[in-house]
């Protein structure tokens, strides 16, 4: 293997590439990664001038190889038996032919990408293509990552069946489980659990290929694989043990990993797979977007169920929630026996929607009195797409309103549908859900085609808009909406908020309309409101914190994660931010002092993982809440901690009772079970010590009494528990019991449902425990004598934000107002508000966060707050202290 020369050109000097590394060195130690690979290696047919970034070779590697040396036989084919069915099927699909190019762009080159539109043909056929090339020869394997778990799972079987092979060989591996065995050849995996496998073997020696897939998706984990894997690929070739890096895209905008020469000095060659797409008929909705957009799927889904030809209907919403409350409804209106009278509750349900009907149908009347029969065409505007379909849209539009109110009222039987007798209004609708916590054999029945005499309607979340392809869809309705996690910079709150989706992220929802046939796709939205996206989504790694990948990565033994090419870097304030925490915590070595002050800033992004570090490393939780999972094995608090973490880990564990009621009858309801609840949430919190544990003793006694009680919907509901959350708060202790047996096996941890309530000492510990992780997240009330007006009456002050912060009315110790608490997030309404607060007490702070503290004589040692070897504090002599910039009295400790 040739020398690779090339250094990255415009890194920073310590990037420079030290050559003469030793081998051994560049696989222990991976501090210093080797330099960027030449994805079109030594003959590349680009010209590469360092100034001018050349396009990638898009398409012509064909040409390519032909240049270079002549093109490599696979030395082994792997025979396949297909079935019949099957090898036509796949002779449809796009990708079939381009196989040749594909391959000998692989074997010419050590990193390839490939570019084609969702269905083409890139997940379920470029293992294949490999398998039989032999690259999984020698008991090696192909490993496929997916960013989404549903996609590993569904994939994996679909290219078992599709090869005639067992699961065994074609297998999966995902964070709750997998069938992989030593048969296995080709892996679908999430991204996380090969970032977890290069932890363990840098080299990833056991894979001949790996193929990123969905990289457009830009997830954090895709992104860090990809800058890992363009070093490992190096390392592997001067090993002389190759590795093929294929990276696979639904869009063309790669140019993030071709331009970036800090990856790739070369770029390496795209290969674009024509897509095979029907036009699809975008359908814009012309009024002002609705807060209502799942009704507004329901009421859309009855029209094109009464009104338009045979089709599945494939719809997209944003979370697990709003897709089974519409299948729910769906379910009610289209029953799968036929004919069947709507129930009462059905009626009750659709009440809305009815006074709605009546109220517009009331509007159409008068619109058809006064003007031409193009009426209540208020929903849509068509666009321009061509092949005469405006037509029937404008058909279809004309009778919208009455086609939901034949579903709603039935009595408007007359008024209803005359839409040419095709469609047939009684047809049943086969309603099924796809996100992505679904059972794999419940998301498997996508896949299969709807019962004989029905149309197929998938209610989906966005795991439907790249990763998987739906057979059969015609029409796409278009929320237009995703859930996606809000980061706000400032009080480090990140949430899952609804939002808009991108450009891009919209035409691939309408481009799952013409997969088969021409398709149509409903936007929800108008066509300004569309202008007004963003082009692209930004790539995940900038708009979130980094904390736990930092984390990750130095468990990889990378330092100087600034200089990590990233496919496009997280900002130098979220790394910043990330370290400063990540030192906080522990979990790495903070500069020595005279540096801190000097050069703070580069040698802050480069300090080494410590012990505590990598054990919370392990942890699949983020690293505040692994601080005190670390912390937690004495005096008997892990399955405490363990719980605790687990409740905070799952989002809103309590029903939300705050919402507005639709009616007084509700109104009393609500009344009732928020006594309830907040008696519940008193006996759960207890009184004195446990009570200063505050909502976490509350999410500790919530857990504890369902489980007991056996965990029954029954219970949750009756006590405002979010029934769901319960269950993945189970699965999640179970499995963060797996994680420390494994690091640390002579705790022989079992998940006890009926765990007795911690004692008075224990939950003293815990309350040091969560102190010690959300140290960054202390408060302190502000005092009488420093109130400056009134808006800071009962507030608290935290050292980052500028203005006040209360304890959430829901917390337990919302009227108890300790003076020193710890909050798990601020959320922001009509004031800022903690929430899942605890009490902190004075004396604890120098010790537990000495980091916090400015101290007036240095301490003796230095204070980790955790002692490996004594499992438990240590606690050391200080003396007063301050945090800098933040007036707290002076604390005198012994
Ligand atoms: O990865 P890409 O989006 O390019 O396509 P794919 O996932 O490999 O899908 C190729 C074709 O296989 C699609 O047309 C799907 O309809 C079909 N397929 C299927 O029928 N059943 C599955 N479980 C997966 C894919
Ligand atoms: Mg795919």
């Amino acid at each position: 293997a040739e020398e690779e020369s090339e250094s990255s050109v415009d890194s920073e000097p310590e990037e420079a590439p030290t050559d003469n590394r030793s081998e051994a060195s560049a696989e222990s130690a991976q501090a210093h990664l080797p330099p960027a690979p030449s994805g079109a290696r030594g003959q590349s047919p680009v010209p590469s001038s360092p100034a001018e970034t050349p396009a990638p070779p898009a398409a012509t590697p064909a040409a390519a190889s032909a240049l270079a040396r002549p093109p490599l036989k696979p030395a082994v084919f792997i025979p396949v038996s297909r079935s019949p069915e099957m090898q036509e099927e796949r002779l449809k699909l796009p990708i079939l032919s381009e196989e040749q190019v594909i391959m000998e762009a692989v074997a010419e080159h050590p990193i390839v990408i490939i570019c084609g539109e969702t269905g083409s043909g890139k997940t379920t056929q470029v293992p294949q293509f490999l398998y039989e090339a032999g690259y999984s020869s020698d008991n090696s394997i192909i490993g496929v990552t997916e960013p989404r778990r549903v996609a590993a799972v569904a994939m994996s079987q679909r290219v078992a069946k599709e090869m005639n092979l067992s699961p065994r060989v074609v297998s999966y591996q995902i964070r709750y489980e997998g069938n992989v065995t030593e048969e296995t050849r080709i892996k679908f995996m999430t991204d996380g659990v090969l970032l977890k496998e290069i932890q363990k073997d840098f080299l990833l020696l056991k894979y001949k290929v790996v193929i990123i897939d969905e990289a457009h998706e830009r997830s954090v984990y895709t992104d860090i694989l990809i800058g890992l894997l363009s070093r490992i690929v190096c390392l592997r070739e001067k090993r002389h043990l190759p590795l093929k890096l294929l990276i696979m895209s639904a869009t063309l905008r790669v140019e993030d990993f071709t331009q970036n020469q800090r990856l790739f000095t070369q770029p390496p060659p795209v290969i674009k797979i024509e897509s095979r797409q029907f036009p699809v008929t975008v359908h814009f909705n012309k009024r002002t977007p609705l807060e209502d957009y799942s009704g507004e799927c329901f009421r859309k889904v009855c029209k094109i169920h009464r009104m338009l030809p045979a089709g599945g209907i494939l719809v997209f919403l944003t979370g697990q929630a709003e897709v089974h409350a519409l299948c729910r409804r769906l379910r009610r209106a289209f029953p799968l026996t036929r004919h069947r009278p709507p129930e009462k509750d059905d009626q009750k349900d659709s009440v809305e929607e009815t006074k709605r009907f009546k109220k517009s149908r009331a509007r159409a009347r008068k619109a058809r009195a006064t003007t031409l029969p193009q009426i209540s065409l208020d929903n849509y505007s068509v666009l321009p797409a061509g092949e005469g379909d405006e037509d029937r849209e404008a058909e279809m539009d004309d009778e919208e309103e009455e086609a939901l109110g034949s579903d709603l009222d039935l009595d408007l039987g007359d008024d209803g549908a005359d839409g040419g007798g095709q469609p047939d209004a009684s047809l049943p609708l086969h309603v099924l859900p796809l996100y992505s916590l679904l059972a794999p054999e419940k998301q498997a029945q996508v896949f299969q085609p709807p019962p004989e005499g029905t149309r197929l309607c998938v209610v989906a979340t966005n795991v439907a808009e790249t990763s998987l392809t739906i057979p059969g869809i015609k029409y796409v309705v278009d929320c237009g909406k995703a859930k996606k996690r809000h980061y706000d910079r400032v009080t480090g709150v990140s949430s899952f908020r609804v939002a808009w989706v991108s450009q891009a992220s919209a035409d691939q929802r309408a481009g799952r309309a013409g997969r088969t046939e021409p398709g149509h796709c409903y936007r929800l939205y108008s066509s300004a409101v569309f202008g007004d996206f963003e082009k692209y989504p930004p790539p995940e790694i900038t708009r979130r914190p980094v904390e736990d990948l930092i984390l990750q990565m130095k468990a990889l033994n990378i330092e100087k994660v600034i200089n990590f090419p990233f496919p496009t870097p997280p900002s130098v304030e979220a790394l910043i931010a990330a370290e400063e925490l990540l030192i906080a915590l522990g979990a790495l070595q903070a500069p020595p002092k005279t540096e801190r002050v000097k050069q703070l800033q580069r040698s802050r992004l480069s300090c080494p993982i410590t012990e505590l570090g990598r054990t919370m490393a392990t942890f699949p939780v983020a690293p505040r809440y692994a601080k005190m999972l670390a912390l937690s094995r004495q005096h008997g608090c892990l399955p405490y901690a363990i719980t605790i973490v687990a409740a905070m880990t799952v989002r809103e564990l309590f029903e939300e009772l705050d919402r507005p009621a639709a009616s007084d009858e509700e109104l009393t309801r609500l009344k009732g079970k928020r006594a309830r609840v907040a008696q519940m949430k008193r006996i759960w919190a207890g009184q004195g010590a446990s009570l200063k544990l505050g909502d976490l003793m509350v999410l500790l006694g919530a857990v504890g009494a369902c489980e007991y009680a056996g965990c029954s919907p029954q219970f949750c509901e009756a006590n405002g528990l979010r029934y769901k959350a319960m269950m993945e708060i189970r699965r999640l202790r179970g499995q963060l019991t797996t994680a420390v047996n494994t690091m640390c096996p002579e705790a022989g941890l079992f998940v006890d449902p009926k765990m007795q309530p911690p004692n008075e000492n224990q939950v003293t510990y815990l309350r040091q425990i969560v102190t010690a992780g959300l140290g960054d997240h202390l408060a302190r009330k502000v005092q009488s004598e420093d109130l400056v007006d009134d808006k800071w009456k009962n507030a608290y002050k935290t050292p980052l934000l500028d203005d006040p912060v209360f304890i959430h009315p829901s917390s337990v110790l919302f009227k108890e107002l300790p003076e020193f608490v710890v909050y798990q997030e601020i959320v922001e309404t009509t004031k800022m508000y903690m929430k899942g607060v605890s009490t902190v007490d004075m004396q604890w702070i120098p010790v537990l966060l000495p980091s916090y503290c400015q101290f007036d004589k240095p301490l003796e040692e230095p204070p980790p707050a955790y002692c490996p070897e004594k499992g438990r504090m240590l606690c050391h002599r200080a003396s007063v202290f301050y945090r800098v910039g933040w007036p707290l009295p002076a604390v005198q400790v012994d």
